[in-house]
């Protein structure tokens, strides 16, 4: 790959997370309110959001792969990993880094749920929610494109999408944050207990 096609991929993929992410966390804050567009099953909603978490990582790892082999940044393995560890814009980069990790946490507990027990992995699922601010600023601060109109635009959706799905949800009451979850994590259980 050139390098011309490595930074345009960087971005396009950067921009792509973004969405996605933010189409997983809106669709995530609103199911907990058991909320799905009329004529949806519950489950559909639920595993759309499930979906999009995991089509999230796989931009992010090409975000991830292509920056960090983009001869140009030097960024290197342990700028990915380690947050703040970049000498190209490490403020920037590092907020990155935090944010892919901590989506990397939520996707992962949430697949060994079983593993982790309800309560675990409940509150790493918070977690969610820190991440898309922190990959937002991450984008604004480092990104080529954050001053063109595009980006802005692209940014300014995504601002909307979660700042309605939180506003939807104070406005209609939350009535069990993440239930529906914990309901399907207990019945999960207590099949396995063979209640
Ligand atoms: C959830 C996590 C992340 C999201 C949503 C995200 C998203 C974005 C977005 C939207 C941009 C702006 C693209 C543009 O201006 O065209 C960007 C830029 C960038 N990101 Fe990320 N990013 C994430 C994590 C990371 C990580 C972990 C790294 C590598 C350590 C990284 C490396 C970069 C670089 C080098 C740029 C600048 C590209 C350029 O304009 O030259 N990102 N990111």
């Amino acid at each position: 790959m050139n390098d011309t096609l490595l930074w345009y991929t960087t971005r396009g993929a950067g921009a792509v997370t973004l969405l996605l992410l933010t189409a997983s966390v809106a669709l995530g804050v609103l199911t907990t309110r058991r909320w799905s567009p009329s004529g949806w099953p519950r489950f559909l909603v639920a595993g759309l959001h499930r979906n999009l978490a995991l089509l999230t990582l796989v931009f992010l790892g090409l975000h991830i792969l292509t920056a960090v082999v983009d001869p140009f940044t030097h960024l290197g393995w342990t700028a990915a990993v380690i947050p703040f560890a970049s000498s190209y814009r490490p403020v920037w980069l590092g907020l990155g880094t935090i944010a892919a990790e901590l989506l990397l946490a939520v996707v992962v507990t949430s697949l060994l749920r079983g593993v982790f027990g309800y309560a675990a992995w409940r509150a790493i699922h918070w977690l969610a929610y820190l991440s898309w601010p922190v990959a937002l600023v991450h984008g604004l601060g480092t990104g080529t494109d954050s001053g063109s109109t595009w980006l802005r635009v692209i940014d300014a959706v995504c601002a909307a999408a979660v700042l309605t799905a939180f506003g939807a949800r104070l406005l209609l009451g939350s009535r069990d944050p993440l239930g529906s979850a914990r309901t399907s994590f207990r019945t999960a259980a207590e099949r396995q207990l063979g209640r």
